[in-house]
């Protein structure tokens, strides 16, 4: 589905973290801000950068490219200021689209963590948006009414089997942006919000054990059925608008209803199915 621009994003300027590939949530969004108008700089680690499809993305929005572990500050620092010298001035907007656990990569199951990756986890997926938060803050780097998006999941309130130490890391993720967003809102009026994604067909969403599943399930008990990745971009460019100036240290849950849902026919249909004996009208 094709949505018209609208311009939301004209003049502004900005950072996206995270476009791997064409299934990339960041990846939609580099698209959809481009059309409505923004410059910005791509990112992502050397190595995911040896995949290069990030190129294409790059000539398809006249972006240029800075590689950058999000977990180092040295490539903070450097991707922060050569975005302003490239972009001509102070940021308007940053896409945090980053998470990475080598538990689940691992098949580490959460009552077998290996710490080491465990801290790991959290760097990368959770304290590298503090390091980008505060190597922003420390260059003054955002203009006023700046806003700053990062990519959560539920599990960081409820409990989803399999998702591990990522789980940890998505609550971490989202007290980092109320902490941050206080000091930001007050010192410089910039936001800085989680959106709570429903599972998406990526490559980090494919790494969560038994995800067709959980599409299915989450699909089913969805009053409006999963976001997808493109809807999901569309809901982070109005993030990053003027139209939601006044939205800060939220958790936003962008998920078709998901979160608020305890049953829903859909689900219950097809769990009956799975009950000897039990039909639909015995409900
Ligand atoms: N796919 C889902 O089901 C789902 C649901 C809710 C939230 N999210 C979140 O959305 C975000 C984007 O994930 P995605 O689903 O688009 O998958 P993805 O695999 O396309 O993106 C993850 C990105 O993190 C990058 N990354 C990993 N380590 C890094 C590091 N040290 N420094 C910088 N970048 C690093 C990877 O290179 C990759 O581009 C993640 O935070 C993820 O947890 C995904």
């Amino acid at each position: 589905m094709t949505i018209m621009a609208y311009n939301l994003l004209k003049g502004k300027k900005g950072i996206i973290f995270g476009a791997l590939d064409h299934k990339s949530i960041a990846w939609k969004v580099a698209e959809k801000a481009y059309e409505e108008g923004a410059v910005f700089t791509l990112t992502n680690t050397p190595t995911a950068m040896r995949f290069g499809e990030i190129n294409e993305l790059a000539e398809k929005c006249n972006a240029e490219i800075i590689p950058a572990d999000a977990t180092s500050i040295d490539d903070l620092e450097n991707l922060i200021q050569k975005s302003m010298d490239i972009l001509g001035g102070k940021l308007d907007f940053i896409l945090h689209s980053i998470g990475m656990s080598m538990n689940v990569r691992k098949k580490r199951v959460y009552n077998d963590l290996n710490y080491d990756f465990f801290m790991k986890t959290l760097d990368i997926s959770s304290i590298s948006f503090h390091k980008l938060l505060q190597t922003c803050y420390k260059f003054d780097a955002i203009n006023e009414w700046g806003s700053v998006v990062a990519l959560s999941y539920i599990a960081a309130q409820r409990v989803l089997y399999g998702y591990n130490d990522m789980a940890d890391a998505k609550a971490l993720l989202e007290s980092i942006a109320r902490s941050f967003g206080y000091i930001y809102g007050r010192e410089k009026k910039i936001r800085v919000n989680t959106i709570s994604q429903s599972p998406t067909r990526t490559t980090a969403g494919s790494g969560v054990k038994g995800v067709e599943g959980l599409l299915d399930f989450t699909e089913r008990m969805s009053p409006l059925g999963n976001a997808n990745a493109e809807e999901c971009a569309n809901f982070t460019i109005v993030m990053f608008s003027d139209l939601s100036k006044k939205v800060t240290m939220q958790n936003i849950y962008h998920d078709g209803g998901f979160s608020s849902m305890g049953m829903s026919m859909r689900a219950m249909r097809q769990y009956n199915k799975s009950l000897d004996g039990v039909g639909e009208d015995d409900i």
